[in-house]
């Protein structure tokens, strides 16, 4: 008997070629897939990468809220036109903690991966509330009203477990200390030493430059922190490894 004849019942039976098939499918598919759990990482570490602080958090959730997304990528390709006008190529690790990640799709405005540090906060709150007022030719709507909605990060520890829940590595010490985190951050009266411990790098300042807390110091604070956490004076993409 060939094994020609021998696979002959399996070629006359539409159910079992149908139930072979789908066990050799199958078994291939685990194949590729299950490694892919016990990968630790698939992302290349680098030093410098941290969790957003709390404040940075809750300005994040403001940017995807108002849409910002839609008109601007976070995301610098490593082409040479990229790469003069908006700086170093971005990395994977700079958005390993975005969920979701912000790379967006459309350039109706500028990328914004490394905006931070780049304008002053004045500007920014200037810019935000009357686009036109700085660039005259602008078509980014004006939210001004940023400025009056006072926030408490009445949820922001809730906010951060949701993240730790899908991967980010906040710990329970960043968790119990959200609500300070985030009042510190905007008023460097109190103290901000577990702040900047916790989230190296950390500006503490008031940046919309009014009291209390607004959804406009938020934004800014993450505006402010957009692609300044790795020292690319330093980086070289193999020592990181
Ligand atoms: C309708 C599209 C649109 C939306 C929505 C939009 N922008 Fe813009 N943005 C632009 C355009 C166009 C420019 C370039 C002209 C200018 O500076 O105003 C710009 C410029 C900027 C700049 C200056 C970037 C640089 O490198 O000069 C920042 C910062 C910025 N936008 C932040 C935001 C934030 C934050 C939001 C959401 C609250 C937002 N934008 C929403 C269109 C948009």
């Amino acid at each position: 008997m060939s094994i020609l004849d021998r696979h002959k019942p399996i070629e006359r039976h539409v159910t079992l070629l149908l139930v072979l098939s789908f066990l050799v499918v199958s078994i291939g598919g685990l194949v590729q897939i299950v490694p892919l759990f016990y990968l630790e990482n698939t992302i290349e570490k680098v030093a410098g990468v941290r969790p957003y602080s709390p404040l940075e958090l809750t300005g994040r959730d403001i940017y995807i809220r108002a849409g910002c997304y839609v008109c601007h990528s976070q995301m610098i390709r490593p082409m040479r036109d990229e790469v003069e006008r908006y700086g170093h190529y971005s990395l994977a690790a700079e958005s390993m903690y975005d969920h979701p990640f912000q790379w967006g799709s459309k350039r109706t405005g500028p990328d914004l991966a490394r905006v931070g540090e780049r304008y002053s906060d004045n500007w920014h709150v200037d810019h935000l509330t009357d686009p036109q007022s700085v660039v005259p030719e602008s078509v980014m709507p004006k939210y001004g009203f940023l400025l009056n909605q006072m926030i408490d990060g009445t949820y922001v520890e809730e906010l951060m477990a949701t993240h730790r829940m899908v991967g980010v590595p906040y710990t329970d010490e960043m968790l119990q200390n959200a609500r300070l985190d985030f009042a510190a951050q905007e008023d460097p009266n109190l103290d901000y030493t577990g702040l900047q411990e916790r989230y190296s790098g950390a500006q503490s300042r008031n940046f919309d430059g009014q009291p209390g807390i607004s959804e406009m110091d938020a934004l800014i604070a993450y505006l402010q922190i957009l692609g300044t956490m790795v020292d690319f004076s330093t980086f070289t993409p193999d020592a990181n490894r």
